[in-house]
């Protein structure tokens, strides 16, 4: 099938690279000239494993080109995808790239006599697509749905596993408009996928994917409180109490003698909050829908607050442990909102680092790649902010280490190098990656998050 796919970022060229490797011809369209260049020399624009050799395969063989030229992509193609972003900003989704695309495409299909079905792939609020698409589209091309098709066709893909994500779909939810939409979208997975195809309304399929990001967004917060009461208590340490809430077989079932360990219930785990391109804008975006039909989400809120203050707790808890922040020197191991991706929008480590300068911390911090990154989104806190080589700098004479992503080179860490790098150790495990007792033994402060130790918290009562 020959698709056009309107947008290059990460949902677009995944999926771009993705359908070309299936056999489909692929034409990518960004209107940035420079992007398309690169993606005809066979050079990925983002950071995703895995993508680069899938990439360079499918320009050679001519399964993927990249234009400049929507018109071009619309006429020698059967469905245009939109994959263009939606951010979020003052309160709501803002559609207005979505709303120039379809625009363009519409005035387009006014000039196209075959059939064209145009097919949503940005995650947006449910009813956009069969409302203010449907009626640009119509506008524009000066044509009536069913002349053309429409589809929604949402993305479940994780950064940092998004080419494994689509190459093995858990299903695929096309909502169609009618069954000449559905076929034309159905007829790119069938037979090419082993999934089940859930078919749905447009709306029902912009639910779908709200729906499956805030629940995993709520799991993460739903932990985070329930740590944040073991704290309080003392005594309890949420990872045990979370580990064996797991263990029932309705989280955890059985395959034979060995539990299945579904990927789901790592979301039910204390951590520094979960950050990234899609969980905060996509419960924000789902919070200002809800309210736009006079329902107040009062559970996807509390998601969103709970997420907003725990980072702010570990500053917190580090401040009761280390007493002033002033001049300590603090090193923040990781940065990315998680492992295996330089993505640092919206990641619990810039609220901690931002707090502790602040406070006027000095703070050192270190992670694999993210560091360009970081340095752009921190370029105006800068003064007493340090980025390091690698961790072995950021500990260096440093009073504190705060964990904030568990990147396997920092969760490997020996309490050895801890004692000998750092001054008087205090560790702040934000992931509940180390191991107290070993920590303890060797004289570190080991603070973790959803523990805290019985003894100090009686002292206290
Ligand atoms: C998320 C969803 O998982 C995807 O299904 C969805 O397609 C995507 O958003 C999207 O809407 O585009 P992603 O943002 O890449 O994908 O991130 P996740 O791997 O789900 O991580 C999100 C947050 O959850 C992170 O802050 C991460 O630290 C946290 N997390 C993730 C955990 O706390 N535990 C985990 O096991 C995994």
């Amino acid at each position: 099938m020959k698709i056009s796919i309107i947008g290059t970022g990460y949902v677009g060229l995944v999926s771009g690279v993705c359908l070309a490797a299936k056999g489909h011809k692929v034409i990518c369209v960004d209107k940035k000239t420079d992007i398309v260049t690169r993606i005809n020399n066979k050079e990925a624009t983002i950071y995703e494993p895995g993508l680069d050799p899938i990439l360079k395969q499918v320009v050679s063989n001519g399964n993927l080109t990249a234009v400049d030229n929507l018109r071009y992509a619309v006429m020698c193609s059967d469905v245009s995808i939109i994959a263009v972003g939606t951010p979020f900003g003052n309160g709501k989704i803002d559609l207005s790239y979505i709303i120039g695309c379809a625009n363009e495409i519409g005035q387009i299909l006014r000039d196209k006599n075959s059939y064209h079905v145009v097919c949503v792939k940005s995650t947006v609020a449910p009813t956009t697509t069969d409302t203010v698409v449907k009626s640009i589209l119509e506008t524009a091309s000066g044509k009536s749905i069913g002349q053309f098709g429409l589809a929604m066709n949402p993305e479940f893909l994780r950064e940092g596993k998004a080419v494994e994500d689509f190459m093995s779909p858990d299903r695929i939810v096309i909502g169609a408009y009618d069954d000449r939409s559905f076929n034309v979208i159905n007829k790119i997975y069938k037979s090419k996928f082993k999934a089940p195809i859930i078919r749905v309304n447009l709306r029902t399929a912009e639910m779908i994917k709200y729906t499956s990001n805030a629940l995993l967004a709520s799991l993460i917060s739903y932990s985070n409180e329930i740590a944040s009461i073991c704290e309080e208590t003392g005594g309890i340490d949420v990872k045990e109490v979370l580990e064996s809430v797991t263990l029932d077989k309705r989280f955890n079932p059985k395959k034979g003698a060995k539990l299945v360990n579904p990927e789901m219930i790592k979301y039910l785990r204390a951590g520094c909050g979960f950050g990234g391109s899609c969980f905060p804008k996509d419960v924000k975006a789902l919070i200002s829908f809800s309210e736009s039909k006079g329902y107040t989400p009062d559970l996807l809120h509390a998601t969103i607050d709970i997420n907003e203050t725990q980072p702010l707790r570990l500053v917190r808890r580090l401040e009761a442990s280390l007493g002033s922040l002033q001049d300590k020197k603090i090193a923040v191991l990781g940065l990315a909102f998680k492992p295996d991706t330089d993505d640092m929008r919206e990641s619990p480590s810039l609220i901690i680092i931002k707090e502790l300068l602040l406070k006027k911390a000095k703070v050192f911090a270190a992670d694999p790649i993210a560091i360009e990154n970081a340095n752009k989104a921190l370029a105006s806190d800068a003064s007493e902010l340090s980025f390091c080589a690698d961790y072995k700098q950021a500990l260096q004479d440093a009073d504190a280490a705060v964990l904030v992503t568990s990147w396997p080179e920092f969760a490997s860490i020996s309490r050895d190098e801890f004692v000998d790098l750092m001054k008087n150790p205090v560790i702040l495990d934000g992931r509940r990656v180390y191991d107290k007792s070993i920590m303890e033994e060797a004289g570190i402060n080991y603070i973790g998050v959803g523990l805290e130790d019985v003894r100090e918290v009686m002292c206290n009562e």
